[in-house]
């Protein structure tokens, strides 16, 4: 049976993060290329429930390569959770004559996705998205870049104080429970250690730090933490090490979501657009629910039972390199 597609539904959904307008712009000026009608989606899937669709035309996406945060709006939708929520979206796709799918997000939207595709057979293609870069199967996210290089300005900032005090600054960063950002911040600053939820069942990573001497050397010290109940957070640690390490001057430091904003840096931008035509390419090769990837920067397709349910390992080395070059 020859299925073609004539129009594609697109949505950001899940944790903005930068480069997403740069994905928005490749997947709507690819799919018209190739004479494919794109209907935008706004505030994730909460708006293929509610019916905020809107038809996109090549200027809809023009200006919008160098914005953070996403056009599209997003949402984290607990309706789309529950068959009823499914079934009015679904409804909505049958109205707006939406024939598939292109969804960007972390792994939430791509649960949400797989869980739609196979109860009403409906092509999805997902691109990742999140700052995190927790997504199995991909060596990188979009935003992932754009918010390392947020943190490793901010900690340049924060160490010209802890070095003028003489301090030790325990600096807490987004992940939830991935330490990918910790760990690529804390070595691309210089940092004495990351602290992250992978490696916390292993070692006492805090004892680890000060056994391995750290401020012997040093007038003051920084240490990257991943937000997380598995790390204890920054003010977790700090409250342990005041009260096991008085001598030390402890001050926290937690960016929060300045993390998520800004301009995309060069890579995500590029990263989004490669990973935009690739989703639509993906359809029209008759892909369904994957999500594209980038694996020693070639494009592959990643079915999402395995980009979710599979952990992303850390880099075991990159811990390593942290210890050697902080002594
Ligand atoms: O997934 C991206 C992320 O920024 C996580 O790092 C963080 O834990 C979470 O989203 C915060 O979510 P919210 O913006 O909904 O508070």
């Amino acid at each position: 049976m020859e299925y073609s597609i004539k129009c594609i539904g697109l949505l950001t959904s899940g944790g903005d993060a930068p480069g997403m307008n740069a994905a928005i712009r490749a997947v709507t000026r690819t799919a018209i290329f190739n004479g494919i009608r794109v209907k935008a989606i706004y505030r994730g899937y909460r708006g293929l429930i509610t019916g905020e669709i809107t038809e996109f035309k090549t200027e809809n996406v023009s200006n919008i390569i160098q914005q953070g945060g996403t056009i599209l709006k997003t949402a984290r939708c607990d309706e789309f959770m529950a068959p009823e929520g499914r079934k009015l979206a679904y409804k909505n796709m049958q109205k707006e004559e939406i024939d598939a799918l292109i969804v960007i997000g972390g792994d939430g939207t791509f649960t949400g996705a797989r869980i739609f595709a196979q109860e009403f057979n409906v092509p999805i293609i997902g691109i990742p998205g999140t700052i995190d870069n927790d997504l199995y199967g991909t060596d990188v996210t979009i935003g992932f870049d754009t918010a390392l290089n947020t943190i490793i300005e901010a900690v340049d900032k924060i160490r010209d104080t802890a070095s003028s005090h003489e301090r030790l600054f325990f600096i807490e960063v987004m992940g939830r429970d991935a330490g990918f950002l910790a760990l690529n911040s804390a070595l691309a600053s210089g940092a004495e250690a990351a602290i992250i939820p992978e490696r916390e069942t292993k070692v006492d990573q805090l004892e680890e730090v000060i056994k391995n001497g750290f401020r012997k050397s040093k007038n003051s010290s920084i240490v990257i933490v991943t937000e997380s109940k598995v790390t204890g957070g920054a003010n977790g640690l700090a409250a342990r090490m005041r009260k096991e390490h008085p001598e030390y001057d402890v001050r926290v430091t937690i960016l929060g979501h300045i993390q998520r904003g800004g301009s995309p840096s060069v890579s995500d931008r590029i990263l989004a657009s490669r990973m935009g035509v690739a989703a639509v390419e993906a359809l029209l090769d008759e892909q369904r629910s994957v999500m594209i990837g980038v694996v020693n920067n070639e494009i592959v397709n990643v079915p999402f039972t395995k980009a979710i349910k599979y952990n992303k390992p850390i880099d075991e080395d990159l811990l390593q390199i942290i210890q050697v070059l902080s002594i």
